[in-house]
């Protein structure tokens, strides 16, 4: 399958409308998105603006999901460390495609920012296959938030936290966390 990712721009509005309102997303606090809520956020400047970049993931020619990448700071040079959130359509998913947009992303980052040291994500303990994907692309456990996720009817789910180090990346190795230092 043939992945390539887009940087958003207005012209794809529609496009990333569609695509995050037609579907679930069991492990996201709201799982399901109203296009007034898209519309809004767009509007707020959630997925594009100072520290934000927002990218559509074709397969095979396809719009099939959305990656947002924020807390980047305020310029190519800024050292702040970035978070992403990634969406994959429900047909979709257990393809491959998380990893090799991953993979890109984690690419991206490094290059585009050389003062970038680490880039880090979060997701739920029961996210099975994002925390799969984590694994493949180099990114290795490095906190355990307990009761911090909460989900639509308020319960707290423990959540985990995944980096990936530049140098880590640099020399295609994973580095463990020392907990007993
Ligand atoms: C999480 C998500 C981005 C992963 O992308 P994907 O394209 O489905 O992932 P991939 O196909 O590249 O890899 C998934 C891996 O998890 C495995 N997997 C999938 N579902 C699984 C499950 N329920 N239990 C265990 N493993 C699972 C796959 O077999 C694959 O494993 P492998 O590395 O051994 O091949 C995608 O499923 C998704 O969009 N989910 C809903 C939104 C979401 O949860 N986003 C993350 C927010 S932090």
């Amino acid at each position: 399958m043939e992945i390539s990712l887009i940087e958003y721009s207005e012209d794809k509005k529609n496009v990333l409308i569609d695509l995050l309102t037609s579907g679930s997303w069991p492990f996201h606090s709201t799982p399901k998105i109203t296009k007034e809520k898209v519309v809004e956020q767009l509007q707020n400047g959630y997925f594009t603006g100072e520290g934000k970049r927002t990218f559509i993931i074709y397969a095979d020619g396809n719009a099939t999901g959305v990656i947002r990448l924020f807390d980047l700071g305020s310029g190519p040079e800024d050292d702040e460390t970035p978070l992403f959130d990634i969406k994959i359509k429900e047909k979709k998913r257990g393809m491959g495609i998380g990893k090799k947009a991953l993979t890109w992303l984690t690419e991206l980052v490094f290059t585009e920012y050389p003062k970038k040291t680490r880039f880090e994500a979060t997701t739920r303990i029961d996210n099975k296959a994002m925390r799969k994907v984590f694994e493949s692309c180099g990114f290795v456990k490095e906190a355990h938030y307990r009761q911090a996720w909460p989900d639509e009817e308020g319960n707290k789910h423990d959540c985990t936290g995944y980096s990936i180090l530049r140098n880590d990346w640099l020399n295609k190795i994973k580095t463990e966390v020392n907990w007993n230092s």
